[in-house]
Parts: C-alpha cells; sequence; structure tokens
C-alpha cells in the first residue's frame, strides 16, 4: 500500500514510518515541521534503506494542503498530524480546537475526493476521563468530562469519523487509543525530540539521567496505588508502530475503537528506577504535589487489539528505557545536535 501519514515526522510518525517501510508499503510523510524536525526523515529513509515521498505543508490549511498533494496518489491515511500538550491546550483552547479539527476535516474531504478509503486515527486513552474501572476496555464511556481541550479534540475527531463513516458507508476507519508511548528505536537513531521542558514523564527523565535537568517533580505520592504514585501503561514505541500497522492491514469498512497498550500498569517510582538501571545514572527526584487534571491510574486492556488485529505488545519497560537512553545519550540535543 501506499500510504500517506500525517503527522509523519513526528515521534510516533516517524517510528510507525520505518515499520510501514519494513513490511514493503511505500510512505508519503505529511508534516509542517512545527514540532518535528527533517532530520528525522533523513534518518528514516537511512534505516529503512530507501526514499520517503515528503509533503511539507499545513493539513489545517485545506488549498495548501490539497496544492501540495496535487498528483500524489495514496491508497490509505495514517492521521497522527496535530497538537498535544495537555496543559498549553488549556492555555491556547481555540488554536488547539482549528488546528487538530480543521487537519482531520481537510483529510477526510481530501480522501473522499480522492476515493480513499482506509484511515487510521491517532486518538488517546485520554478519550475515557477519569476511568471508574481498570483496565479499561474499549466499551467503557468515552468522550466525557474530560478535563482538557487537547482530550477533547481527540474524542470530537473520534465522533467526526464515525458521521463521515454513516455518510459514506465504504469508509474503514480505526482508532488508535493509545496509553503512554515511551522509548525509541533500537537503533538509537530516532527518537522523541521534545521542544522545551517536557510534559511527560520518560523525556524528562531521560534530560535528568543526561544531566540536561537537574530533578525529577514527582506529581503526588498519595494515590491510592501500591507506592502513592500515579500508575500508567507505558508502551514501547516500535510496539505501537506495529500497532499502526497491523491495523491498517486489517481494515474493513466501518469504524472500530482500539487500545493500544500493555496491560500493564507501573508507577512513577518503578519507572525512575527502570531507568537509572538502563542508563546507569541516577535520576533524583523531589515528591511535589499533584498535577491538575492526573488520575491515579490509567491501565489498558488490550484485548481486543491482541484477538481482532493479532497483535501485542512483545517489548518490556526495561527495553523501552534502554532504547530511550539510547537516543538520549547519543543525541543529547535532539535532532539539532
Ligand atoms: C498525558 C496526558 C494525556 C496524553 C499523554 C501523552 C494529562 C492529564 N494527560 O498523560 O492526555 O495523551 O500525556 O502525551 O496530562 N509525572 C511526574 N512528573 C513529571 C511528569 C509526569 O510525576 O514530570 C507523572 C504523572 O503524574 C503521571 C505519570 O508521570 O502519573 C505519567 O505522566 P505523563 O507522561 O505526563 O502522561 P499522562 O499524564 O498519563
Amino acid at each position: 500500500m501506499r500510504v500517506l501519514l500525517t503527522g509523519g515526522a513526528g515521534y510516533i510518525g516517524s517510528h510507525t514510518a520505518l515499520v510501514l517501510m519494513e513490511r514493503g508499503h511505500d510512505v508519503v510523510v505529511l508534516d509542517d515541521f512545527s514540532n518535528s524536525s527533517i532530520e528525522a526523515v533523513r534518518r528514516i529513509e537511512e534505516l529503512g534503506g530507501r526514499a520517503v515521498q515528503l509533503v511539507t505543508a499545513d493539513l489545517a490549511d485545506p488549498a495548501a494542503a490539497r496544492a501540495a498533494l496535487e498528483g500524489i496518489d495514496f491508497d490509505a491515511a495514517i492521521h497522527l498530524a496535530g497538537l498535544k500538550a495537555v496543559g498549553e491546550s488549556v492555555a491556547q483552547p481555540t488554536r488547539y480546537y482549528r488546528v487538530n479539527i480543521d487537519s482531520a476535516l481537510v483529510l477526510l474531504d481530501l480522501m473522499h475526493e480522492r476515493g480513499v478509503t482506509k484511515l487510521v486515527f491517532s486518538s488517546s486513552a485520554t478519550v475515557y476521563g477519569d476511568p471508574t474501572v481498570s483496565p479499561i476496555d474499549e466499551s467503557q464511556p468515552s468522550g466525557v468530562g474530560l478535563t482538557n481541550p487537547y482530550g477533547w479534540t481527540k474524542a470530537m475527531i473520534e465522533q467526526i469519523i464515525r458521521d463521515t463513516r454513516a455518510a459514506r458507508p465504504e469508509l474503514g476507519a480505526v482508532l488508535l487509543r493509545y496509553f503512554n508511548p515511551v522509548g525509541a528505536h533500537p537503533s538509537g537513531r530516532i527518537g522523541e525530540d521534545p521542544s522545551g521542558i517536557p510534559n511527560n514523564l520518560m523525556p524528562f527523565i531521560a534530560q535528568v539521567a543526561v544531566g540536561k535537568r537537574e530533578r525529577l517533580s514527582v506529581f503526588g505520592d498519595a494515590y491510592p496505588t501500591p507506592d502513592g504514585t500515579g500508575v500508567r501503561d507505558y508502551i514501547h514505541v516500535m510496539d505501537l508502530a506495529e500497532g499502526h500497522v497491523a491495523a491498517l492491514e486489517r481494515i474493513e469498512p466501518g469504524v472500530e475503537a482500539y487500545n493500544l497498550g500493555s496491560g500493564t500498569g507501573s508507577s512513577v517510582l518503578e519507572v525512575v528506577r527502570a531507568f537509572e538501571q538502563a542508563s546507569g545514572r541516577p535520576v533524583p527526584y523531589d515528591i511535589v504535589p499533584p498535577r491538575a487534571g492526573d488520575v491515579a491510574e490509567v491501565v489498558a486492556d488490550p484485548s481486543k487489539a491482541n484477538e481482532r488485529l493479532g497483535w501485542s505488545t512483545t517489548r518490556s519497560l526495561a527495553e523501552a528505557c534502554a532504547d530511550s537512553w539510547r537516543w538520549q545519550s547519543t543525541n543529547p540535543g535532539g535532532y539539532a545536535g
């Protein structure tokens, strides 16, 4: 298949591009490089051993996106482009709604115009809000009581895709609800390159281990979890990338949501210890008050993806830490050097 990967130069996109290439698919990366680097595309080509077709355009701008994709064919789309920082979305709601919703609308229209019927959407476990059960499966309510605009855009785009399919029965769409992606390609050549202060746990820990930041702040130690710190389902980004390809290769008309997670929860302090072990470096930390909007535990029940996609995670948290450390220690300044 020839696959359009929107946001294909980003963290999830770059790893997914590589797995697609390894599976024999052709990749068209569309990115505006607002939060990614062209160096990532160069490295995917180097690792994959062949060229990627690159389209530089802002997908939220219909005229620009249509012009940039003129004459470029694709059989399916994996939609990853969008803004993803929770705190920023609270401060800049209109920007988040405009960019994320418009990008999805433009892509759906372009697919319709061209008769493309296969779509994989990068959703998030954030659509479950503050889940009342753990592990959580896809039958649990989603899009209820979410606490930030970023999360709402994911839930709204899921609904937009369902409504589009109702009007266009030939459309086959998969909504992939990611839990917490971590790690990097085992080569250490591509990985997560956050701009500014990382919001997420593992990139922050990696920057402490490499000496770029002094100490980690652990957000709360009085949650009802075994050691009191927050529990999440960390999934190796290579497992996540393989989940996209498994989903893409099995798409049928209709809309299906799948959790992509490992099914195992790890606490903040367990991640700290795993990273210390993998890196051989200390990760000093302070316990500070909980972060607004955080919940005690979010763990996937990935049975549906295991059974219907024939996919499951194969990489451990220890491997994710080792791969993240390889990327961080050999690229301390990210793609910029
Ligand atoms: C966050 C977002 C989620 C988004 C996901 C991936 C919130 C409420 N949720 O998930 O919508 O899809 O990122 O981008 O922001 N922690 C610390 N210190 C830190 C950073 C994190 O103790 O410096 C803790 C958190 O309290 C949490 C765990 O580490 O218990 C994981 O945090 P994080 O990596 O930010 O992911 P989530 O909050 O699960």
